[in-house]
């Protein structure tokens, strides 16, 4: 049973674009809570997988230039590290990950039709299909056990994790191994990423909690890594219980420590983080209003889940921040949830005549600040929230 931490009210869908303004939208009250069990934070109040991810899905991890450069790196030293012959990827999204790997012995799972489809036509055989029980069963029937089972940012989006675990443990050969990435709590309340608080993300691991469900589910945490990705993330690699792999203690002894020591295995030093969190969502809209009173132009740069949840979290709107930008045909054209805030197509030309950008889009701060460094040099900023608002400028 979760112990309420924080409830943030009536918030929509983040990826749930709409195609008009509407003043009509379903929401959600969004509750996360902490378990003194297995000292998971997860969400309390569930929305249904389907609803959360549909046929037309409109996250595409391949629109970033960090994200590309990071899962080929991700699976080049996987093939150094493991060298395996047959790979599962679990929420294969556009292929930015299998496609490093042999397609004759690669194979995908992506409920979203609309990516199984990219996947299974560049020749990964895809299960378009949430990831349980009788698919891992199927799978298991028609491909036998697997060498490699990656998943990114998706065993967290994942409901019911001790079945999630025991399927994928049921597809792992014996000395197999099973590599998770998932954004890490300890870097999330570091950064006061409330941002990361969505829907579809209903766990927030921290190695300690991961290791638990883990544990309890027959499988062994080895080693773990810290990427700088989605503003920190842990590459956990896992085995079956009894596998003979080394286990790396230093590495794993050293984020238990780390962990511990800032809370995150505590009630109520995770409750002090809600509260600071909080403090910075009052400054953002704040300084918004500031900058608008003084007829400044400002946009949202990368219309992420994130900035959605800022956007509604802060109660802004578009007159607030005028218009978004994005890269993603899919996003383009299309209204923020709530705030109503409209998303057009990034072009060359977007930034000019703008005086301000809210990097909604914050993880990718190098990326965006290397490509727009005219903007910059021409008298323009950008503001941040993460991990406490301040504005960019040259
Ligand atoms: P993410 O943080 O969930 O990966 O989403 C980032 C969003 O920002 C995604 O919709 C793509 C968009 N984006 C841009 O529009 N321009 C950029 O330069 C980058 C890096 C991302």
């Amino acid at each position: 049973m979760s112990k309420k931490l924080i409830t943030f009210k009536n918030i929509p869908l983040s990826n749930s674009l709409l195609s008009s303004k509407q003043e009509d939208v379903e929401l959600f009250d969004l509750t996360i809570g902490f378990d003194e069990k297995t000292k998971l934070v997860s969400l309390i109040n569930n929305v249904s997988p389907e609803k959360l991810f549909p046929d037309d899905y409109v996250y595409d991890s391949s629109q970033s230039k960090t994200m590309v450069k990071h899962f080929k790196e991700c699976a080049e030293s996987l093939q150094k590290r493991f060298n395996p012959y047959s790979v599962l990827e679990i929420g294969s999204n556009s292929g930015i990950f299998i496609r490093h790997f042999n397609p004759d012995n690669t194979i995908a799972v992506e409920p979203c039709s609309n990516f199984a489809e990219i996947t299974n036509d560049m020749e990964y055989k895809t299960y378009d299909d949430f990831w349980e029980k009788d698919l891992s069963e199927l799978i298991r029937q028609e491909h036998g056990k697997m060498d490699v089972i990656f998943s990114a940012n998706t065993i967290s989006h994942i409901q019911g994790l001790d079945e999630c675990l025991t399927s994928v443990k049921k597809c792992l050969n014996e000395d197999g191994v099973f590599v998770v990435e998932c954004p890490s709590l300890l870097e999330l309340l570091r950064e006061n990423a409330f941002d990361q608080f969505y829907h579809e993300h209903q766990s927030y691991f921290s190695m300690i909690a991961f290791r638990n469900l883990l544990e309890r589910n027959g499988l062994k945490l080895f080693d773990i890594e810290l990427k700088p990705v989605h503003g920190g993330t842990y590459r956990f690699f896992i085995c079956n219980e009894n596998s003979s792999i080394d286990v790396n203690h230093k590495n794993i002894d050293k984020w238990e420590d780390e962990e511990k020591q800032f809370g995150v295995d505590s009630y109520e030093k995770l409750k002090d983080r809600m509260s600071i969190m909080k403090e910075n969502m009052i400054d953002i809209k704040n300084t918004l209003e500031k900058i608008k009173s003084e007829n400044k132009t400002v946009i949202g740069y990368g219309a992420s889940a994130k900035f959605i949840q800022v956007s509604n979290m802060c109660n802004l709107n578009d007159s607030l921040i005028d218009y978004a930008i994005d890269t993603t045909p899919n996003k383009q054209n299309k209204f923020i949830p709530k705030s109503n805030i409209p998303i057009k197509k990034y072009d060359e030309d977007s930034l000019e005549n703008v005086d301000y950008c809210f990097l909604g889009a914050w993880n990718f701060l190098s990326e965006i600040i290397e490509k727009e460094d005219k903007f910059l040099r021409s008298g323009g900023k950008f503001i941040t929230h993460i991990p406490k608002l301040r504005i960019i400028e040259l």
